[in-house]
């Protein structure tokens, strides 16, 4: 049996930020969300969440995670008096404890069942991953004889000159024979640099402790400032373009993308510079994004282009062609092959197959057909101060350049509007409407205005 504890009650004062650390987002999910992640595999049979600084708003973020049993640690003294707190809520628990730094986000999966697998086969009392880092500063050291037997682990901070020769580090995740670990933690003490109580003290009182190292030494890099975000979420977005680039996509400048690990992507789709895809989106085959575009829990169909546009919350079928500076938000719906062009912004709305929204205008809360024409400059006036209202347009209706549908107001089929009408009534399938003032001409008016000023 295995038992999960995740280290989240620190402040991360090297952050410098109100947000607790284990809330920092990371590719479209916080820090402990990740950690939390990494561990499903295991299918462990409790989930500990160690909260302290925060508490209810680490709690809150992770409500919709099941079985989640949260343990408060009021004062934060250190990573092993953080362990010390699960003492009453383990009390009979016979397994293996594996604990994992809520601030080392990048573990696959398969590593930590590595590790589990390893220390069960050698029923360790601990097991620990490490790894040989070229730049190993603000890591524990681990110090093992030729067997991997870890003898000693030292703090950086607490290293001397000799000892920060050794690039062998600690990556904050353990595995412990749980009824071992409960009988020493009592023992630690915080005579230290920092005075906290070190968890990878215990190595002093348990044995057989090994330590066992991962290939890929980014995936226990520790998020301890915003300049290890910033590593974490380039090694994390090399990741995510490696996975998608050998599935079929091409990315043009992929340094200048980033993609959300929760973006699905289908075979020849192309990536332009400057482009963004955030949380659940997916991408159709043979689309093309960018350059310039930020697309964010929108669905977006086959053979779509979509340039310097920004598209959320929306769903836009196949064939079509929207941008440049297009706005699509707030459950827009495209039907196929329609082209939504430039300054254009379209806000719950549904569109039909086939129709065109070429330049300038605003939609919102809009229905239209099919083979619609928008003219160039055409408004929804859907606002009445209060309350939204409804414009509905139907199938071939073609509205004139710079027209305003003053809302809740229906169009039908066929319609032609003139250009610059105000549209405050319903039309009929078929009719023309002109809804403006006819041009009055007033002859020899700047001869008259001359004359007046003599
Ligand atoms: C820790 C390890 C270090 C290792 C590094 C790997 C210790 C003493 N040191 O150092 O050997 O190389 O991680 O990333 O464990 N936390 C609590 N309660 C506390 C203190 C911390 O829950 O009282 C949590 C933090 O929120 C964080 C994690 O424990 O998620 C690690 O704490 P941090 O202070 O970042 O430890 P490091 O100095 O990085
Ligand atoms: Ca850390």
């Amino acid at each position: 049996m295995v038992a999960v504890a995740i280290l989240a009650a620190g402040r991360g004062t090297r952050m410098k930020s109100n947000l607790p650390k284990v809330l920092h987002q990371l590719g479209g999910h916080s820090l402990v969300e990740r950690v939390l992640n990494s561990c499903q595999l295991l299918d462990p049979s409790r989930k500990l969440v160690i909260v302290g600084y925060e508490a209810r708003k680490v709690q809150e973020s992770l409500n919709q995670v099941d079985s989640l049993e949260f343990v408060e640690q009021t004062q934060q003294l250190g990573t092993g008096h953080a362990i010390q707190q699960l003492l009453p809520h383990l009390q009979d628990f016979t397994g293996d404890l594996l604990v994992l730094n809520g601030d080392v986000p990048l573990l696959r999966p398969e590593t930590l069942q590595n590790l589990l697998n390893t220390h069960q086969y050698h029923q360790n009392a601990a097991t620990l991953l490490t790894a040989h880092l070229p730049n190993p500063k603000g890591y524990g050291r681990v110090f093992c004889d030729g067997n991997n037997l870890v003898r000693q682990i030292v703090e950086d901070r607490d290293c001397n000159a000799a000892q920060k020769q050794n690039h062998r580090i600690n990556g904050g995740i353990y595995c412990f024979n749980w009824q071992k670990l409960a009988q020493v933690l009592p023992k630690l003490s915080s005579n230290n640099d920092q005075q906290e109580y070190y968890l990878t003290d215990v190595v002093k009182y348990l044995s057989p402790v090994m330590a066992v190292d991962v290939e890929d030494y980014f995936e226990i890099s520790g998020v301890n400032d915003r300049k290890q975000l910033a590593m974490a979420n380039d090694i994390l977005q090399t990741r995510i373009k490696d996975h998608w680039m050998a599935q079929g996509i091409t990315m043009i400048d992929p340094d200048s993308i980033t993609i959300d690990d929760t973006v699905e992507l289908q075979p020849d789709v192309v990536i332009e510079p400057q482009s963004h895809l955030r949380g659940n989106t997916v991408i159709g085959k043979g689309s093309r994004i960018g350059p310039g575009s930020l697309i964010e829990n929108s669905n977006v169909g086959e053979n779509v282009t979509v340039l310097y546009s920004v598209i959320t919350d929306s769903q836009v079928a196949s064939g079509c062609r929207i941008g440049p500076y297009t706005h699509l938000r707030g459950h827009a719906q495209i039907g196929e092959s329609c082209r939504v062009g430039n300054f254009v912004e379209i806000k719950k709305s549904v569109i039909g197959q086939k129709t065109n929204v070429a330049h300038l205008s605003y939609l919102g809360d809009a229905t239209l057909g099919d083979r619609v024409n928008v003219g160039a400059g055409t408004i929804t006036a859907n606002y009445d101060g209060v309350q939204k209202h409804p414009t509905i347009v139907g199938n071939g209706t073609k509205t004139g350049a710079n027209s305003v549908f003053v809302a809740p107001v229906t169009l039908g089929e066929n319609v032609t509007v003139a250009a610059g009408s105000v549209v405050t009534h319903n039309v009929p399938n078929q009719a023309l409407v002109i809804a403006r003032q006819r041009q009055r001409i007033i002859e020899d008016w700047k001869t008259r205005v001359k004359d007046n000023n003599k």
